[in-house]
């Protein structure tokens, strides 16, 4: 028998991954979302396994709503992807606030009703701020965060620890920085999943930010987040992910090493560096949850375009995120 998980937020992109990983081993996923459109979760599983997943069309900022979809449920384990990206924190921050860490409150909250075992929620590298040198990072580097993203964040970790000192409540919070791969159209980091869709569509895209950052294949996001349900230790845990520190020109390299036929790499890269330390240490996940995946950079670049490719083929590549 399937467990059920509940996973909010994952009509988004690294949910769309998880519910997949999820459908594939036989476990039911209940995904709660604001968004009922299933259109990401459409690009990397197929119709038949769409018909496995149980969905509940619903707000993190409405506490009513999460109580009542957990007990439907009957979940004993939640990743909570659901939140808003560094831009839209950043052009609405009540809301942001709201949404992240209010949202968040929730569903901590509504675990504690529902008795669930653990929560395992997104937090991010943000939470870090600029590299200034810093080398790589571990969980306790102290947090300089330069959006109000990244404050929320760490909001989040802070509150996890109190809510597990208060009520025993566990919980793992795991800090990707930039994910990529099929579905990963919105946010700032979305720009390299992106640039590799324009290539496979012939068009031109600007990367809007340079340097280095930390790339982490979204299918490997996905089982981090899975892996940490699963078998994250008792306590209240905060996670670097780490995929591979690599120059966005590199991430260029790889996709136009990865062009197939008419396609041309027609890539600019324009901007300064993100403001996100990209040198992070995961000790932490390696030894207490271990077992993790770790796709190669080439690979998940590979994959990533031949995935595209094959949606572009069949006119399913959905390419309103370049018109943006
Ligand atoms: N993608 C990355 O590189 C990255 C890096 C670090 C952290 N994260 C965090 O991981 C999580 C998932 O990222 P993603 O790339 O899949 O994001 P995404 O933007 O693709 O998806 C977010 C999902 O949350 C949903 N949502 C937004 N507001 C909601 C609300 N009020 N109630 C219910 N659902 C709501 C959206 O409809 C969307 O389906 C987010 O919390 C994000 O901040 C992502």
């Amino acid at each position: 028998m399937g467990q059920t998980y509940f996973v909010t937020g994952a009509q988004g992109c690294i949910g769309a991954w998880t519910v997949k990983a999820l459908v594939e081993r036989g476990d039911v996923p209940v995904v709660f979302d604001l968004s009922d459109d299933a259109r990401r979760l459409r690009l990397v599983i197929d119709d038949e396994q769409l018909t496995a997943v149980r969905f509940v069309t619903g707000d993190v900022t409405d506490l009513d709503a999460l109580r009542r979809a957990l007990d439907d449920c009957g979940a004993r384990r939640i990743i909570h992807l659901a939140g808003l990206q560094v831009p839209f924190c950043a052009a609405d921050p009540p809301k942001g606030a709201r949404v992240n860490v209010v949202g968040t409150m929730n569903v901590f909250e509504a675990a504690l009703a529902a008795g669930i075992e653990r929560v395992v929620y997104a937090s991010s590298a943000a939470v870090y701020g600029p590299d200034e040198g810093r080398g790589a990072l571990g969980e306790d580097e102290a947090a300089h965060p330069t959006t109000h993203y990244g404050v929320y964040k760490r909001a989040n970790e802070e509150n996890a620890r109190v809510y597990h000192a208060d009520t025993g409540i566990s919980s793992a919070g795991l800090r990707p920085l930039t994910v990529y791969g099929v579905a990963r159209d919105q946010g700032m980091t979305s720009d390299l999943t992106r640039a590799a869709k324009a290539c496979v569509l012939d068009r031109p895209f600007t990367i809007r930010f340079g340097g280095a950052t930390d790339a982490l294949y979204a299918a490997d996001a996905a089982a981090a987040f899975i892996a940490c349900a699963d078998r994250a230790p008792e306590g209240a845990h905060v996670f670097n992910l780490h995929g591979d520190c690599v120059e966005v020109t590199r991430f260029v390299e790889l996709i136009t090493a990865n062009l197939e036929g008419e396609e041309r790499c027609r890539v600019t890269i324009d901007g300064p560096p993100l403001p996100v330390a990209s040198h992070m240490d995961d000790g932490a996940i390696q030894r207490l949850v271990g077992d993790l995946v770790d796709t190669p950079l080439e690979a998940g670049v590979r994959e990533t375009m031949e995935r595209f490719r094959n949606l572009r083929e069949r006119g399913l590549l959905d390419a309103r995120d370049l018109e943006a």
